[in-house]
């Protein structure tokens, strides 16, 4: 039914010709076509919450860049704001939350997230589905507990994190009962995003960096391998940005693909991680160089996994003024080596 299922036999870990390649943060960001999409609308929440658009820029960088898989368009943060805290997307600043969880009380106001909760994701998935008539498969995706929970606690972004940081010291008891909360509304979205079309997961782990390995093991991996083990149906990938002390933990969760970033040691993955596909990992500001540079960076980073399952990507998201060219640059290496 699939015309091309490079990405999911490599996530396998089975045989194939080629490597597969699509970019974190691709849809959007970067591409001329998003932005006009976009502009008719008040803002990015109405586009994530209107299902027929949302499917529309979830298909552009499979027409215009030829990646081998479309991830959907849609935020972490739905996940907050089906609990019952609902986010802003500030123009040019990012996400921001005008209510922030600091006590019991607060999270007293919270509930368990429902897929009906989070209907215009699925409608978006299904439709997208639709569309595409088989030729890419579809990944589907959330946050991480530990990165949804810093989010709930700091209310935006961060450089250290460190409201969300001295909850887990402050009070473990509380932290934990969130993040299982967020855990389960977690499960039975991924289960949703596939029963509606999504061939694959992602759970994105941004802010895995900024925790001593001891919490991290505790507060995060711990909850991330509930959902990795619920989401039986498809193959699971964990991407845990900056946790590179954890990767030696990877090896034991039930995940088929570990996302390495730019500062991860190849090598080291591929001893540590004998059995899993690794995805990533040139460093995004690469695709700043040369295009002549572009196809060697890429190449340079293709040796690194030769022999191993890999599915290529950056280290992290595209930065949004990538020049697209470059970008397809980076895809047709790829493609072609
Ligand atoms: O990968 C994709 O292309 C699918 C869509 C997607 C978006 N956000 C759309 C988006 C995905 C997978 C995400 C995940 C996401 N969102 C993460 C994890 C990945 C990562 O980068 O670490 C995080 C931390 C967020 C939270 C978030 N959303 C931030 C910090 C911002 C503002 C800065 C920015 O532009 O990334 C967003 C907004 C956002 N999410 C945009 C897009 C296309 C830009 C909004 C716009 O169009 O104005």
């Amino acid at each position: 039914m699939l015309k091309n299922d490079l990405i999911l036999r490599a996530a396998r870990g089975e045989e194939v010709e080629r490597t597969p390649v699509w970019l974190m943060r691709q849809a959007g960001r970067i591409l001329p076509e998003y932005r006009s999409v976009r502009a008719k609308l008040s803002g990015f929440k109405e586009l994530v919450e209107t299902p027929e658009l949302a499917a529309e820029v979830t298909i552009q960088p499979v027409d215009l860049l030829g990646v081998d898989a479309a991830i959907i368009f849609s935020d972490i943060l739905v996940i907050p704001e089906a609990m019952g805290l609902t986010y802003e997307m500030v123009e040019k600043k990012g996400p921001h939350f005008p209510k922030t969880i600091d006590s019991a009380k607060d999270l007293e106001q919270l509930k368990v997230a429902k897929p009906e909760d989070l209907q215009y994701t699925i409608d978006a998935i299904k439709i997208t589905k639709n569309e595409l008539n088989g030729r890419v498969p579809i990944i589907g995706f959330a946050g991480a507990p530990w990165t949804i929970f810093s989010y709930m606690i700091e209310g935006g972004g961060s450089k250290t994190f460190s409201k969300a940081r001295k909850m887990l010291y402050n009070d473990p008891v509380l932290s934990e009962e969130l993040l299982g909360m967020i855990t389960e509304s977690t499960i039975s979205y991924l289960k949703a995003q596939v029963a509606a079309g999504a061939n694959m997961v992602q759970i994105f782990d941004s802010w895995a960096g900024v925790l001593p390995p001891a919490h991290y093991t505790r507060f995060s991996l711990k909850y991330i391998e509930q959902i990795a083990a619920a989401i039986t149906e498809v193959p699971v990938t964990v991407f845990a940005k900056g946790a590179y002390f954890a990767l030696r933990d990877m090896a034991d969760v039930s995940c088929r693909t570990v996302g390495l970033d730019w500062n991860m040691n190849v090598e080291e993955a591929r001893i540590l991680l004998p059995n899993k596909t690794l995805q990533g990992n040139l460093d995004p500001c690469a695709l700043y160089g040369s295009f002549d540079q572009v196809k060697e960076e890429a190449k340079n980073m293709l040796d690194k996994f030769k022999g191993h399952s890999h599915i290529a990507n950056l280290g992290h998201g595209v930065y949004p003024d990538t020049d697209p060219e470059k970008v397809k640059c980076f895809i047709e290496t790829v493609k072609s080596y």
